[in-house]
């Protein structure tokens, strides 16, 4: 994960996962490895990106926490015209509030047009479920990092998956397996995504 946040412009991610994440958590390489800090910074510098990937939100209700470490670090916020006026007042002044949508929603090509217009190419995107879904749905992953963890858990009420809020049982996407890497008892796979032929 840090590698793939090392090699991004920017990481992409919906409200849910900030909120879910707790406030101390950031969305840089050496946040998640930081035996790593130096050769990250490293390996940035060589492949000419900013100090750090932009972490760039998408919220329509607004609902973030200005306490947030994320937020006092330049985080670029994407919502609709209701909650930016919010937001404004709310947030701290180094993140960057846009609004996009007069509705309920900001679209996908919304989305993205606001991030090649800010000159991002290699975008990660972390999730969570409902925005990988739309993003998977709209056909805007090109590749899945998927780890396969030696782990299984149960509960009561839920499932677990790694998409939500989407249907696309019966145009379901196909992977093609570009790389396959162990440690230990993981799995890190890396597929190209696919239609369903
Ligand atoms: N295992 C993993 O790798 C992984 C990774 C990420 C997250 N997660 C887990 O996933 C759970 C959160 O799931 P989630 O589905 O709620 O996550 P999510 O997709 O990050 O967040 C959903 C929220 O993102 C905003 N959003 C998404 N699409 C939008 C759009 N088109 N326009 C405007 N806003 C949009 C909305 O925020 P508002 O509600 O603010 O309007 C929506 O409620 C957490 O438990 C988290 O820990 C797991």
């Amino acid at each position: 994960m840090g590698l793939l946040r090392a090699f991004a412009d920017a990481v992409l991610v919906g409200a849910g996962t900030v909120r879910a994440e707790g406030l101390r958590a950031m969305w840089t390489p050496e946040f998640v490895f930081p035996v790593a800090t130096e050769a990250f910074a490293s390996l940035r510098q060589a492949l000419k990106r900013q100090k750090a990937p932009r972490l760039v939100i998408v919220t329509a209700r607004g609902e973030l926490d200005p306490a947030h470490r994320a937020l006092q670090e330049g985080a670029l916020v994407l919502t609709t015209t209701a909650a930016a006026s919010r937001l404004r007042k709310l947030l701290p002044r180094a993140t960057e509030i846009r609004a996009l949508s007069e509705g309920a929603r900001v679209s996908v090509d919304e989305i993205f047009a606001s991030l090649k217009a800010e000159g991002y190419r290699t975008i990660l995107t972390e999730g969570g479920p409902q925005l990988f879904g739309e993003l998977v749905a709209h056909h805007r992953v090109d590749e899945l990092f998927l780890t396969v963890s030696p782990r299984l858990i149960g509960h009561p009420a839920r499932s677990f998956g790694i998409i939500r809020g989407e249907d696309f049982v019966r145009t379901f996407k196909g992977g093609r397996l570009l790389s396959a890497r162990r440690a230990d008892s993981y799995l890190f796979l890396r597929y190209a995504l696919e239609d369903a032929a």
